[in-house]
């Protein structure tokens, strides 16, 4: 994917409507607004050696992201979207290019500095849902809440909430495989925003109420509400 109009290729697509949210959030000691970056990419490029060629999955990709935008990631398959929705959700880094998130350089972290990035600042929405499924739903939304050494009594509070947002809550004590497919989806959205990210990234199955059930890609929600 890279910088052009040209067929094929992948795009961006957002909706321009911020939303009307006074509320702020908190990236670390850096408090972000509504309309404030909060993704800067810069000539971002993800190279691949394969043998004697080089594919060019990310070419020179530039991209804005505001607190409180929807956008949407869209282009054929092989354009390169998961390549760079990897380099979003700091799961992956670039060859080269400047990526900052909530202002913190990505692009030369280590393993554990991007873990640890993650953990504060993305929630992830798998397109398979990769709930535990020994643990009943409540418990699946506290997991990035007990990583992030949150109290016992916090956590179940907060994902509570969380699970009463998706109009879950009557199905706390549920086991993932006592849900329909789009409630396990919306029990992933709650986990998502449970952590309180900036970014919840979400792959294409959180575009409709109608779930797809494809492999594990993520995707981009909006920042969580508080
Ligand atoms: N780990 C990898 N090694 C080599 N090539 C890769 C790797 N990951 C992706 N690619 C190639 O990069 C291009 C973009 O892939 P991808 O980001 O998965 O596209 P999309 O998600 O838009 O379908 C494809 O040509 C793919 O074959
Ligand atoms: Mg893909």
């Amino acid at each position: 994917m890279g910088r052009g109009e040209e067929p094929g290729r992948a795009g961006i697509g957002r909706v321009k409507k911020e939303r009307e949210s006074r509320r702020t959030m908190a990236v670390k000691t850096v408090r972000l607004r509504p309309g404030e970056t909060l993704i800067e990419m810069r000539g971002i490029c993800k190279h691949y050696v394969m043998g004697d060629e080089i594919v060019r999955a990310n070419d020179n990709v530039n991209l804005t992201i505001r607190m409180g935008e929807f956008v949407s990631i869209v282009g054929k398959s092989g354009s390169g979207k998961s390549t760079l929705m990897n380099i979003i959700g700091a799961l992956d880094v670039p060859t080269s290019g400047l990526y900052l998130l909530g202002g913190e350089d990505v692009g030369d972290m280590t393993q554990n500095e991007l873990a640890d990035i993650r953990n504060r600042m993305i929630g992830f929405v798998f397109q398979q849902y990769n709930l535990l499924p020994k643990l009943n739903i409540l418990e699946n939304v506290e997991l990035p809440l007990l990583y992030a050494h949150v109290s016992a009594e916090e956590r179940e509070e907060r994902a509570y909430r969380q699970l009463e947002r998706v109009g879950l809550g009557d199905k706390a004590k549920n086991m993932p495989n006592q849900l329909s497919g789009g409630q396990q989806q919306r029990v992933s959205i709650a986990r998502a925003l449970a952590g309180n990210p900036s970014p919840a990234a979400g792959g294409r199955a959180h575009r409709r109420a109608g779930f797809e059930d494809q492999p594990a890609d993520p995707g981009i929600l909006p920042g969580a509400e508080r």
